[in-house]
């Protein structure tokens, strides 16, 4: 048995990390979440108070330094030593992460780590480039998908769960907005490879989500 790549790609609150999160635990294989990196870079740009400046931005991509230290139900991640799985998810650094994601030279010096991470074998990464730019040869590609109606709810009721109080609607305004920048951008838009497998996740529980996708790996072991 060989352990290969899977490429999971799709729009944001698809589910992808969750399924990836749950299928990397049960075949034994490494998750990397992409959206994470972006994350850590707006995170780092953000602690600096300066002004966007593409090549500010960039000069700190190509210097710091993310880890993925990944705990049994959660992935932990840290910026130059300082942990940030939190703050990555800041309404704040969620709400400039597609401006950063779209800079060139931040996306060539993150997919550079991440083919460094995925060449060994045996990962699940997530994103919305994997099959198309960073691993174009995954043995696997799967593109999850979910309406925006559907997304937004998953995403409200997870808010709601915490404590938190938010408008559905609002949720689905984010949501349209974050696909559209992320699929009309000019570098390494979202968008399904050919080869991948379209898997809408609508009406599907997580459960069977996560079965259906550990059939696909190991049919391609
Ligand atoms: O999946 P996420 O919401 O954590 O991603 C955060 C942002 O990063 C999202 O707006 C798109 C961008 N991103 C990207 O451009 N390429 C990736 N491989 C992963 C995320």
């Amino acid at each position: 048995m060989r352990k290969i790549v899977v490429a999971i790609d799709g729009p944001a609150g698809a589910g992808k990390s969750t399924i990836a999160k749950l299928v990397a635990g049960e075949i034994g294989y490494a998750y990397i979440d992409t959206g994470a990196m972006y994350r850590s870079v707006t995170w780092k740009w953000l602690q600096t108070g300066k002004e966007f400046s593409e090549e500010f931005i960039s000069e700190l991509a190509n210097t710091m330094v993310i880890e993925f230290r990944p705990e049994a139900n959660v992935n932990r991640v840290f910026v130059d030593g300082q942990e940030v799985t939190s703050a990555i998810r800041s309404a704040e650094v969620t709400a400039n992460v597609s401006r950063v994601a779209a800079i060139g030279p931040v996306r060539e010096a993150m997919v550079a780590q991440q083919r460094r991470m995925g060449d060994v074998g045996g990962v699940l990464m997530d994103g919305r480039d994997i099959g198309t730019v960073v691993f174009p040869n995954a043995e696997l590609k799967v593109f999850l998908t979910a309406t925006v109606e559907e997304r937004a709810m998953r995403r409200y009721k997870e808010l709601v769960a915490k404590g938190e109080k938010v408008e559905l609607e609002q949720l689905k305004e984010d949501i349209a907005l974050r696909d559209k920048q992320d699929s009309e951008r000019a570098i390494s838009p979202l968008r399904q490879a050919e080869d991948a497998l379209y898997l809408d996740t609508s009406d599907m529980s997580i459960e069977q989500v996560v079965a259906k996708l550990k059939e696909l790996v190991q049919e391609r072991e």
